[in-house]
């Protein structure tokens, strides 16, 4: 029976409020409008970035619009397309997008920069083209995060906001794509452009820090050095190319002062993957002088960081990435056809699964530290 045109009734986690856990419930999915597609959603990660939006909202942040479904790293497959959309149809498998590639504007034309704005304003406010979101719960409107919210069995995308990938990808894997794995390796191999033989540090050891490294020994760095306020992080490191790694807490010195003193004047390139502004600034300063680069991957809208104007003066270059520095709809399919070729891991970040029930569950392993990535499928019953 098709569901085209049709609104389907299906569960999501949603989130009611600030700080409160995610409420299982029965949601209405509107048929895609214009340039929109309504995907099934089969396998989700979980982001930091949802955990802040729901946890850290109000504290610092901006208080942004709920009830909301979260969710934004995520893979499905095409359910069916409203008018005008001419590049999906109905089972496509497909990557949505929480930055988009118009593949038309400025941006998108110039091969300086991923950063597309199609839709951005109501994206970012968490509604579609229209201003409205297709997703409602006991007849109110429902946010959509990022305009993606994959916390959801079936959600609605801008056209420009989604990548057909090839039908053979396990969903279940290359959903990590959608953003912590792509952010962190595109870190290092693109915004960074790390140099073979080079010397790194990536500070943090998440999902972002170790894509990260993992980009870093792509990219044929020399020495990865991976910093962690937490060792439980280091054997995964090690496992993706760290060649030694460091806890700061171990140190009386700054880490900065450590890692200068290991490699003998500072790295040559420097990843910030926690999103700590005092750790921006290690960061920044235990690169070299004269050529260093720092990127800042990790994010915060809460505080400023702190730059000496000396260090940037001598020689360093502060540098920041945004889904690390992919053309999404165009470079998201090559991440999957490089997985699929045993040349990108990902297998390594999924340290939980969990059905969509349990999704609370997925924010205290990853507030405990004690997971990586928790993938949530959204069909649990049919598996
Ligand atoms: N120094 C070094 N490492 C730290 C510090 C610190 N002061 N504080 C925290 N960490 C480590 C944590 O122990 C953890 O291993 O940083 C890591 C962060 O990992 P996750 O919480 O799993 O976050 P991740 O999904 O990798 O995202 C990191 O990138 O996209 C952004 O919003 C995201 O800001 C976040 C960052
Ligand atoms: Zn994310
Ligand atoms: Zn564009």
């Amino acid at each position: 029976m098709t569901t085209t045109g049709q609104v389907i009734r299906c569960k999501a986690a949603v989130a009611w409020g600030p700080g409160k856990p995610l409420s299982i419930e029965d949601v209405e999915v509107a048929p895609p409008k214009a340039h929109e597609v309504r995907i099934k959603v089969v396998a989700t990660g979980v982001c930091h970035t949802d955990w802040e939006f729901l946890f850290e909202t109000g504290k610092g942040m901006k208080i942004r619009p709920f009830p909301l479904v979260l969710g934004h790293e995520a893979a499905g497959v095409v359910e069916s397309v409203g008018p005008e959309v001419t590049k999906f149809s109905t089972g496509d498998t497909v990557i949505p997008l929480f930055l988009p590639q118009c593949g038309e504007c400025e941006r998108c034309l110039s091969p300086k920069t991923n950063h597309c704005r199609k839709n951005w304003a109501n994206t970012q406010a968490g509604v579609l083209a229209d201003g409205t979101s297709r997703i409602s719960c006991k007849g109110q409107q429902v946010f959509q995060f990022l305009g993606v919210s994959s916390f959801c069995q079936y959600t609605v995308v801008p056209d420009t906001s989604l990548t057909k990938i090839r039908s053979d990808a396990p969903l279940d894997k290359v959903c990590l794509l959608g953003c912590g794995v792509s952010t962190g390796y595109g870190a290092a191999v693109n915004t960074g452009k790390v140099e073979r033989d080079s010397s790194c540090a990536v500070f943090g050891l998440g999902a972002v820090g170790l894509a990260a490294v993992m980009g870093c020994r792509a990219a044929g760095a020399k020495s990865i050095i991976g910093v962690d306020i937490n060792p439980h992080k280091f054997e995964k490191a090690r496992t993706l190319g760290a060649t030694e790694c460091v806890d700061p807490r171990d140190h009386a010195k700054p880490i900065q002062e450590v890692l200068v003193g290991m490699t003998d004047g500072g790295v040559d390139f420097a990843l910030e993957c926690v999103g700590n502004p005092a750790v921006m600034t290690a960061a920044l300063e235990s690169t070299a002088d004269a050529w260093g680069v720092c990127v800042i991957a990790g994010w915060t809208e809460t505080e400023a960081m702190s730059v000496k104007v000396e260090k940037i003066l001598m020689g360093r270059t502060l540098k920041g990435t945004y889904f690390g520095g992919w053309k999404s709809v165009q470079d998201v399919p090559k991440l999957v056809d490089e997985y699929m070729n045993n040349k990108l891991e990902l297998d390594e970040f999924i340290t939980h699964n969990l059905p969509l029930d349990q999704i609370n569950e997925a924010f205290h392993t990853l507030q405990s530290g004690n997971s990586i990535r928790t993938v949530i499928s959204l069909w649990q019953e049919e598996a």
